[in-house]
């Protein structure tokens, strides 16, 4: 595949019938618990080999460390959570690199397969299909109020079982179902990915805020205004692609706001919508939801009701 289109992940044929799945993600920690940053990272690194339909092999760790100030016992355990979660996923390790740096990151590099006739890809949503959300919104704003201790145990709870489940079972089905598009939400947010979908297409989509499942928590602590900087931005990059009408700003933002290893935004026909949300939710996505459709006017742009 190309550049000129980007995707979640780079694809190169091999055969007629073998392509490789290539990416690379690391981060700075978002949550205290070192096991648990570690099973983020790994979930979120992983997620756009699945985005592409994508079966993630083997995978090398990427750390930067700073091991003057900090104790290595912190990226034992990081590395640990990482290890589990790759075990989870069928995925092995083969190897890795680290260096020095005040500041500390994780992450992964990933191979996989795919067959080339079978790929993902951002592009391809139809009018008529409907669009299907994986996972719940809200991943930024909930982690922002950790950092000002205004997040409740529930919400944090949630939000951190959500980032750490992987998009393995979502991503099976879909290939079972058949799709005609699909990509993960990540730091764009719901809104900026959607873009994505439907920049340089014939098509157009129309999401009803009020069938995008949220986590708790997420609406009353916007209101309060704990919203990350990276939401500001998605929001003024995308916003001449975006119709917001009758809903309020404090939506708006939510709609934009940057997630960290989200879900899948799957565009499928009608027909199959019904069977493919049944058997994401029977894989353990049991937020997943409906939350709009495609659309043919008007054309790359996006309506929210
Ligand atoms: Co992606
Ligand atoms: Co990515
Ligand atoms: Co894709």
């Amino acid at each position: 595949m190309g550049l000129e289109r980007a995707d979640d992940a780079g694809v190169y044929k091999l055969t007629d019938d073998l392509a490789i799945v290539q990416t690379v993600d690391f981060f700075t920690p978002i949550v205290d618990d070192p096991y648990t940053f570690g099973q983020i990272a790994v979930a979120n690194a992983l997620s756009d080999v699945y985005a592409m339909g994508g079966k993630p092999l083997t995978a090398m760790n990427i750390v930067c460390f700073p091991s003057k100030t900090m104790d290595i016992s912190v990226l034992t355990e990081i590395l640990r959570g990482g290890l589990d979660k790759m075990r989870e996923a069928g995925v092995v390790l083969v190897g890795g690199h680290s260096v020095d740096d005040p500041e500390l990151k994780y992450g992964l590099s990933v191979t996989g397969t795919v067959h080339p006739n079978r790929v993902l890809t951002k592009g391809g949503a139809r009018p008529g299909d409907q669009l299907i959300l994986t996972k719940p919104i809200g991943t930024g704003i909930i982690n922002t109020a950790v950092k000002g201790r205004m997040a409740g145990e529930p919400a944090i709870e949630t939000v951190v079982q959500s980032m750490t489940a992987l998009n393995k079972a979502s991503s099976e089905v879909i290939l079972q179902v058949g799709v005609n598009a699909c990509t993960d939400i990540t730091g764009f947010g719901l809104l900026g990915h959607a873009c994505e979908m439907i920049e340089d297409s014939g098509v157009g989509f129309k999401i009803r805020s009020v069938s995008v499942p949220l986590f708790p928590e997420t609406l009353e602590l916007a209101r309060m205004g704990l919203i990350p900087g990276g939401t500001y931005r998605n929001k003024e990059f995308r916003s001449k692609m975006v119709e917001a009408t009758g809903i309020g700003d404090v939506m708006l933002d939510i709609l934009f706001d940057a997630q960290t290893s989200g879900g899948l935004l799957i565009s499928v026909g009608p027909d199959k919508a019904g069977l493919l949300l049944a058997q994401i939710k029977e894989g353990g996505a049991t937020d997943a939801a409906i939350i709009g459709e495609v659309v043919s006017h008007p054309m790359q742009r996006i309506v929210v009701e």
